[in-house]
């Protein structure tokens, strides 16, 4: 309603899906919708159907009121927190969803299963209930990134999808809420990650095979305490794996410290 009073003033609409518990990375994106469009809505909204484990679902940290602060601080201008009954109203088990075959099923969509067909499902559902003109994703989960670029373009939707590079500490460790669940020690392990993604950009900048620079990454990474799920260099437009003409690169990665699962990753260019 409120929206539809601004768009019909000629305003540009904005919008930042995320799921709360905000830090400096996700206000980045704030300050990117807030270049491109004259309003921002922000929505915050816990997604069940991306959540592979119950647990992890539960214990996702919900801390509305301190991020209602840091929006109105960094200058949102409509905060959206449907509950579950708006996206689904029949409820979750019979909700129409949104398969990205290819983009879904591998990487992070191999390691959690059906995550990347909520991502989708929700993604659509609130770009067609908040309906704005620029959607804006961390390139911090570039494969979602990518993910969301697909469905719009394969079913059309009147948007343009943005991205923002990784908002990191100064140690190079890309912000997410999971940090704060790391250990002192795991905390001082963290910064390994990029650390070994951004040698392994140069080592493919240089030539290396993709094959070798990722092996490299995962061997350092092993040596810092990291339990490794996947390191893999792939082209940067579509995640397919990249042949000797592909310049454009991803490095990316998923590793756990503890019980915390990490992803990161960083672009490279070749040739
Ligand atoms: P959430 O994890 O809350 O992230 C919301 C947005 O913030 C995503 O686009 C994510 O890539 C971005 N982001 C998080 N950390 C970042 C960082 N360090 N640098 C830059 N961007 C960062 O991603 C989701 O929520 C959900 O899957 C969602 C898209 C909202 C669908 O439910």
């Amino acid at each position: 309603m409120i929206v539809r009073g601004w768009r019909s003033q000629g305003e540009r609409i904005a919008f930042v899906p995320t799921m709360g518990n905000l830090h400096e990375g996700h206000l980045t994106l704030i300050d990117e919708a807030k270049r491109r469009a004259d309003r921002v809505v922000v929505s915050i909204f816990v997604n069940p159907l991306q959540f592979d484990r119950p647990d992890d679902l539960a214990a996702y940290p919900r801390t509305l009121d301190a991020d209602r602060r840091a929006l109105e601080i960094r200058g949102a201008h409509l905060l959206f927190t449907p509950d579950e009954t708006l996206p689904y109203p029949r409820g979750m088990e019979t909700a129409t969803r949104i398969n990205v075959p290819e983009l879904g099923e591998q990487l992070e969509g191999a390691a959690r299963p059906g995550h990347y067909t909520g991502v989708a499902t929700v993604v659509c559902k609130l770009l067609n209930l908040v309906q704005p003109d620029d959607a804006i994703f961390g390139e911090k989960d570039y494969q979602q990134l990518l993910l969301v670029r697909r469905m719009v373009a394969d079913l059309n939707l009147p948007v343009q999808v943005h991205g923002v590079p990784v908002a990191r500490t100064g140690n190079g460790l890309a912000l997410s809420s999971r940090n704060s669940r790391l250990s002192d020690a795991d905390r001082e392990r963290a910064p390994h990650l990029h650390e070994a993604l951004d040698t392994a950009g140069h080592l493919l900048t240089q030539g290396a095979p993709a094959s070798v620079v990722e092996a490299a990454a995962g061997e350092r990474l092993h040596q810092a305490g990291f339990r490794v799920d996947y390191v893999a260099v792939r082209s940067a437009s579509d995640l397919s794996e990249p042949d000797t003409n592909d310049t454009d690169l991803v490095i990316l990665a998923a590793a756990w410290l503890g019980n915390v699962r990490l992803i990161d990753c960083v672009r490279a260019k070749r040739g």
